[in-house]
């Protein structure tokens, strides 16, 4: 176990860390969140806001940091040195456990009236956000529209997250919203901190539904929100790699970084098809977790179908063009061995009927991995927040990712590419 643990926060030593403490019930986590990182040889210096200080005493975290532990913006000792500024500038990462709806809250809106929030807005480095609170806390919109604004452009690719877990909190209500295990969190440090292992490579990822128009104003669609594919090409761009982000209608915006994002809209599979055709030369990879229509309508009507003048219209349905199975035939032809080709299978019964299903469209389409979730499952799949994976690879290995925020499963799916990826670079 601690061999495990040890490994994954190997990248820490000797990098400068500044761990922000908000007022929550799992601030007394951050003790041993802050041991981890010491252990892991890590200088870390402790904020923590006055709320947290009414949770867990501060001399824990001074003892634990060896550090004094700053908490006050108005502090005369720290602030003839201007504080805050210099504990931003030294910070090669702020990592802020528990982060609360509060503290969310004040980072998005920008504040700087306590000292936590003042040294994420003076600095330029990454922060990583450990979410916990109520559920309901967690799923109100004002607290997810804070973290996307935090998450998106607005955030300028500074900011990540890392759970919350679901389960039984401390408030008494079971759901999402529990500061995931401070092994995870400094795991998720260290990746961030990781000389990016996707540095250098190319990859396509597309997101989101395809639209196929009936006429100038209606379309066949599916209930795909892009956040899949989003939170695969944030994961990427943020291990350093060059990201082509083919997106449909509605797909969120996604930060750059430190790898570039290159966002191409599409609105139909032939669009995709098209930009596929562009993107994927040279690649060292495509992902496609869009949802791409299997039929399209065979003609679009001109301007508005109207029931008044011709009733109820039949519809005739042609096929759409396999894109992925045709990335798979192009390249088995060019003899080549990359691009890595990764499908999604979204299927409708999870356990050995999905393995089977996805299977059978891992070798149909002759792709390298193909990653399945049981899109009839609740809370998983179409437009959540969270998804479930299995994944497998056409060389018989497997993996299962159990349910977790979609940012935590692409972590997860690259955490198993980026190797392959790097052997097939290697010839
Ligand atoms: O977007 P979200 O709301 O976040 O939801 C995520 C998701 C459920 C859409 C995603 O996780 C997912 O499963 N994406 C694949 C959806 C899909 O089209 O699955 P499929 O089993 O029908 O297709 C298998 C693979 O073939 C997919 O990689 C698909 O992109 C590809 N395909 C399908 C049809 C087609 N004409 N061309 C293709 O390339």
């Amino acid at each position: 176990m601690s061999d495990a643990r040890d490994t994954a926060t190997v990248g820490l030593s000797g990098r400068r860390l500044v761990l922000g403490v908000a007022g929550g019930i799992a601030a007394y986590k951050a003790a041993e969140l802050c041991r981890l990182f010491v252990k892991a040889g890590a200088s870390v210096r402790v904020v923590m806001t006055a709320a947290a200080a009414r949770f867990i005493g501060p001399l824990t975290l001074q003892a634990l940091s060896g550090h004094p532990v700053s908490q006050d913006l108005f502090d005369p000792g720290t602030e003839a040195e201007i504080g805050h500024v210099r504990l931003a500038d030294e910070a090669e990462l702020i990592v802020i456990a528990p982060a609360t709806a509060d503290c969310i809250a004040r980072l998005a809106a920008g504040l700087a009236d306590d000292l936590l929030a003042a040294v994420v807005l003076a600095g330029r480095g990454p922060v990583l956000l450990a979410p916990a609170m109520n559920v309901n806390m967690w799923e109100n919109p004002l607290t997810q529209a804070n973290l996307a604004r935090l998450l998106g452009p607005a955030g300028g690719g500074r900011f990540s997250t890392v759970g919350p877990d679901r389960g039984e909190l401390a408030c008494g209500w079971i759901g999402a919203g529990r500061l995931i295990e401070p092994a995870e969190i400094a795991a998720a440090a260290a990746r961030l901190l990781a000389p990016g292992d996707l540095s250098g490579r190319r990859v396509v990822v597309s997101a989101g539904p395809t639209r196929e128009p009936i006429d100038d104003v209606r379309f066949i669609g599916n209930r795909s929100s892009g956040k899949m594919g989003a939170a695969l090409a944030a994961s990427a761009a943020a291990r350093g790699a060059e990201v082509t982000f083919l997106a449909g209608p509605g797909t969120p915006a996604v930060a750059a970084g430190p790898g570039r994002v290159t966002r191409v809209p599409f609105e139909t599979a032939a669009d995709l098809e098209r930009a596929l055709a562009d993107a994927a030369d040279g690649a060292d990879a495509v992902v496609m977790a869009a949802a791409v229509a299997d039929f399209r309508p065979r003609a679009r009507a001109a301007g508005k179908l109207s029931r008044r003048a011709a009733g109820a219209p039949t519809l005739e349905l042609v096929e759409v063009p396999d894109l992925l199975a045709g990335l798979g035939g192009r390249r088995r032809q060019s003899g080549k061995p990359g691009p890595f080709l990764v499908g999604f299978a979204a299927e409708v019964a999870g356990g050995s009927a999905m393995d089977e299903r996805a299977g059978a469209k891992l070798r149909e389409k002759g792709c390298d991995a193909v990653v399945a979730n049981d899109v009839g499952a609740p809370g998983i799949g179409f437009d959540a927040a969270d998804n479930a994976v299995t994944v497998l690879f056409a060389d018989g290995a497997r993996a299962d990712i159990p349910r977790a925020s979609k940012r935590a499963v692409a972590d997860r799916l690259w955490d198993l590419f980026a190797p392959r990826l790097a052997e097939l670079a290697r010839g």
